[in-house]
Order: C-alpha cells, then structure tokens, then sequence
C-alpha cells in the first residue's frame, strides 16, 4: 500500500519542480467539493484553509475529520491549513486538533511581538511533533497586506508596505517557521480600483535571503503573468479566497432567481459548486505549470 506524502514533501516537491501548490479557503462542504473535484481532476496536491471564522462556521474537529476520511481512504495530497489565526491560543487548538499547517499572523503586530508569539507556536508546534510522530508546518506572516477575503474600495490604510529581505531574513532566524508569507505587492480581497502587482525581483531576494518556502497570500485579482513570475521567483504556495466567495455568491443568487420554486438544496447549489470548481480548476492548472 502506498502513503500519502506529506504536505512538507508536497512542499518539497513543488519547490524542485518550479510549481506551486494551491490553497483554497472553505466556509461550507459545497466550496470543499469543488475544490476536491479540480484537484482530483488534474491529479495534483492542494490545501483547504480556514480561517478562523471560516473554521467556527465549518467546524474545526469536522474538517480535521474530513481531510482524514479521504487520505486514509484514498491517498489522495489533500491537506488542512488553520489560516490567519491571531492568537498562540487558536493556533495550538489548530495544532492539537490534527491540521497539517498552521498560520501565526501577527502581521499587524510589532516585530518584536510578531518574533515573540510565532516563535513560542513553533516550539509549541515541535514538541507536539515529537509526542505525536505527527508532521506540522508552522507559518507566519511578515508585512501587512490587509485583512479580510472581500470586496475593497481602495487599498487598507497602512496596508502593502513591502517587507525588507534582511527582516524577512532575521525574522526566520529568530522564530525557525518553517514557511513565510511577506508582503510582496499582493493585498487580501478585490480591490475595485485596481489590483497591484506582484514584485517577483523581491520574492526572489527574500526567497535567497530566507532559504524558506515562500507563500502568497492575497491571490484574487492577480494576472496570469503575476503569479507565473512569482513562482518562478520563489513562491510554493498560492492563497485565493475571494474569487471563489465571489463565484459562490454570484451563481447562488442566480440559481435561486432562475429557479423560484426550486427546494431541493443540491439542485440550488450546484451551480455554485460548479462555479467554483472552474476557478479552481484553472488557477491549479497554471499554479501547476499545466497550461
Ligand atoms: O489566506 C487567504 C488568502 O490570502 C486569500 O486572499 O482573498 O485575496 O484571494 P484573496
Ligand atoms: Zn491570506
């Protein structure tokens, strides 16, 4: 019988093959099938985040429980990742629930406190390893990009100041995360008046300074070209969220128009687990270097 390879070799692979591994954020089991069905589709790996309001909804222990059901029962690299958590409290209840990854973000904190509180996760999260044989992948962002998976006017006030590659360096060194997100020209949610620009020449700096895999956060609304130059540049991992909560909405309500005297529940939202299966499916493929 053959195991399912971690997310770490997923990781791993990924960064020798040039490509990026999707993650994808899920509030209900409709988002979490469409997601599946695009991976499963193209056959490669991809991680399900929540967030912490996203988990309070789906249910932590829940999520834990799904993600285990379809490896055990088919091998299949599909991974759990606590996304955003605020506090080393809702990060090690992530850790002790049985996620494959966590995300400290204390991207809105002081260096120091930002150090401080990934740093006392990532010792929470290996002596965790050593009781449990279990592999946990710590996260931390440093460099604020905005919070929220919605739609903006403008910009967030004191949001996208881009992150230095010597901090990104001294930051990994203090805490010893295991992953890095940095703010590299990508900002959380559609901006209205214009998505900026991801600076690969730093990614690349940052990647070189840390020697640590890389995440992007903020991947809705971002070009082709963008992402393609930032995994080229270093990037093994790629966050969208509100490109799918978009495509949710928008083919929800319109189910629920065309349809008035529809009740049956899978009927109304096909439609929407189709719509997110497409965007899904074409952002995998050239995350993936299928196109
Ligand atoms: O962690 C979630 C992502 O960074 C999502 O960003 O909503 O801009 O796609 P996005
Ligand atoms: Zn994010």
């Amino acid at each position: 019988m053959t195991t399912v390879k971690t997310l770490r070799e997923c990781i791993k692979e990924a960064q020798d093959r040039g490509v990026a591994i999707g993650h994808f954020n899920i509030s209900n089991l409709e988002a979490f099938h469409a997601i599946y069905n695009a991976a499963k589709k193209l056959n490669v790996p991809v991680i399900i985040g929540l967030s912490e309001g996203e988990e309070q909804f789906f249910g932590k222990n829940e999520a834990v429980a799904l993600i285990k059901a379809i490896r055990e029962k088919t091998n299949f690299p599909i991974f759990l990742n606590a996304d955003h958590h605020y506090s080393f409290e809702t990060v090690t209840a992530s850790i002790l629930a049985g996620f494959d990854s966590v995300i400290f973000d204390g991207a809105q904190l002081g260096f120091d406190e930002n150090v401080k509180i990934t740093k006392a996760c990532v010792e929470f999260a290996r002596a965790f390893m050593k009781e449990s044989h279990k592999d946990i992948l710590v996260e931390a962002e440093l460099g604020y990009i905005g919070s929220g998976s919605n739609i903006k006017d403008t910009i967030p006030e004191g949001a996208g100041i881009k992150t230095k590659p010597e901090d990104a360096r001294k930051f990994v060194e203090l805490t010893g995360i295991d992953m890095l997100a940095p703010s590299v020209g990508s900002i959380h949610g559609l901006i209205k008046s214009g998505k900026p620009h991801i600076d690969g020449e730093l990614v690349a700096e940052i990647k070189k300074e840390t020697g640590i895999p890389l995440v992007l956060h903020g991947g809705s609304g971002l070009s082709d070209e963008d992402f393609t130059n930032a995994i080229k540049a270093g990037i093994s991992i790629v966050h969208i969220n509100t490109e799918i909560r978009v495509a949710y909405d928008e083919a929800l309500k319109k189910s629920l128009l065309d349809n008035p005297n529809e009740v049956v529940p899978y009927k109304i939202l096909q439609p929407a687990v189709d719509a997110i299966e497409k965007i899904v499916y074409e952002r995998l493929k050239l995350f993936n270097g299928m196109q």
